[in-house]
């Protein structure tokens, strides 16, 4: 195996990513994996590319390679879930990724999202309550993974009983996502949960159009562009993608965010000094730049194309990996360090180009209202853990499993 490869099938690039990303952009930024059957980019400038050229790098049939990579006789098996994932606006290209987006985009509207701003902190306010009678919890498991799947219910229309279930449907499914290449019993799972979360899905479209709310699905149900509506399978797909997009992600960026805080107390004595909204909001970004949360994400090479030297050709599978451009020395002084004041910031961790993050405002609401509560509520909090255990079954996810912190508690 090439020395590259065996660190991408290394186990240790779960807990620690950036020293193999920063050999593969030394050495080799678009490099060919066996491993991964697939082009691995990690240049700023590459990734970059990846994301601003949607002709010669398309997000249709971006899940194709996993499922061709499986044995020939359980192809059957997964064929609806192939089909799920070839439908909804990660999967599509121009002109119906287009269609999609503008549709979608009405639904999910600056407006909409500024209404969420009270009740993301009223529910960061519950969470915070809840571990206020406790001298140690757990970020991830209290308040990081609750949250985003708490936000995101509220706002489509999912009843808060269902929110537990969606959350599980959503990580499964993530599990699939994330992966460049999924065993069997892993797809499995995702499969069951895939098809339970749609079935859920289509009750409530058609409790919508019986009876229209102000919600996210309502507004879906109802989107329409020149008489275009989304077909059901489209519907479906991107509800299923609204879901999952914005859990693990936004959770992530939480937990990873108040990690790096907290081992470099400097930066967040400086934050404490000045939680203004614009100060709070270039830290949420070197947050996403230095410990993005989705870490690697997926296009098919278009037309044949050159970059780096390197030829790919129409049809291979390219790996994006952002938390390597993330960390490009060409773009970002100093990379390794965390600053919270780091100012241009140009991050692909929402991506870039015409796929960019619909989720990305709302994300920019929840994450400050969490950590700056969470520190003014509680001035002395430390990590309760030196090391942390990073989740390997997330795949691209930089996921840690729990992020135990201690505190004092001022009321
Ligand atoms: C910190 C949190 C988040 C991160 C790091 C993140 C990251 C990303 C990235 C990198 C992409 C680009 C994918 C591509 O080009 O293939 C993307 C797209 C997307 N995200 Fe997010 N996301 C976050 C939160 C959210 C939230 C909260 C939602 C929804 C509620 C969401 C919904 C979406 C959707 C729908 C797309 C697809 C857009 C398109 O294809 O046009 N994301 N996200």
């Amino acid at each position: 195996m090439h020395p590259l490869d065996a660190l991408l099938a290394d186990p240790a690039l779960i807990d620690d990513p950036y020293p193999t990303y920063r050999r593969l952009r030394e050495e080799a930024p678009v490099f060919w994996s066996e491993h991964m059957n697939g082009w691995v980019v990690t240049s700023y400038d590459g990734v970059l590319r990846t994301f601003s050229d949607p002709q010669h790098f398309r997000n249709g049939g971006r899940f194709e390679p996993v499922f061709d990579a499986l044995p020939a006789e359980v192809h059957a098996e997964f064929a609806p879930m192939r089909r799920h994932f070839m439908h909804g606006i990660i999967g599509a290209d121009p002109p119906d990724h287009t269609r999609m987006r503008a549709l979608i985009q009405k639904a999910f509207t600056p407006r909409a999202l500024d209404a969420m701003r009270a009740p993301v902190q009223v529910i960061v306010d519950q969470l915070l309550d809840d571990c206020a009678g406790r001298d140690e919890f757990d970020v991830v498991r209290d308040l990081a993974n609750p949250l985003p799947v708490l936000v995101i219910a509220q706002m489509m229309g999912v009843p808060l009983e269902m929110g537990p279930q969606f959350k599980r449907w959503s990580d499964e499914v993530m599990r699939f996502q994330s992966s460049g290449r999924a065993a069997l019993d892993e797809m499995r799972i995702s499969h069951r949960a895939l098809f339970e979360f749609r079935a859920a899905l289509e009750d409530l479209f058609a409790q919508r159009r019986a009876e229209p709310r102000d919600d996210l699905i309502t507004a879906l149900v109802q989107a329409e562009e020149q008489g275009d509506r989304l077909s059901q399978e489209e519907m479906l797909a991107t509800c299923v993608t609204l879901l999952v997009a914005g859990h693990e992600t936004t959770t992530n960026l939480i937990a990873n965010g108040l990690l790096a805080l907290l081992r470099n107390p400097e930066q967040l004595a400086a934050l404490r000094a000045n939680p203004s909204l614009t100060a709070t909001a270039t830290a949420i970004e070197e947050m996403l730049r230095y410990d993005t949360s989705l870490q690697r994400n997926r296009r098919i090479v278009g037309e044949d194309v050159e970059i780096h030297g390197q030829h790919l050709r129409k049809g291979q599978f390219v790996m994006q990996v952002i938390g390597a451009a993330n960390h490009d020395p060409a773009v970002f002084r100093e990379p390794e360090t965390f600053d919270i004041a780091r100012n241009p910031n140009p991050h692909l961790g929402f991506g870039r180009g015409i796929h960019f993050c619909l989720g990305a405002p709302l994300a920019r609401i929840e994450a400050p209202a969490a950590l700056l509560s969470l520190l003014e509520r509680f001035p002395h909090v430390q990590l309760a853990r030196e090391q942390q255990d990073w989740r390997r079954e997330m795949g691209a996810l930089r996921s840690m499993r729990t992020l135990y912190v201690t505190k004092i508690p001022v009321f």
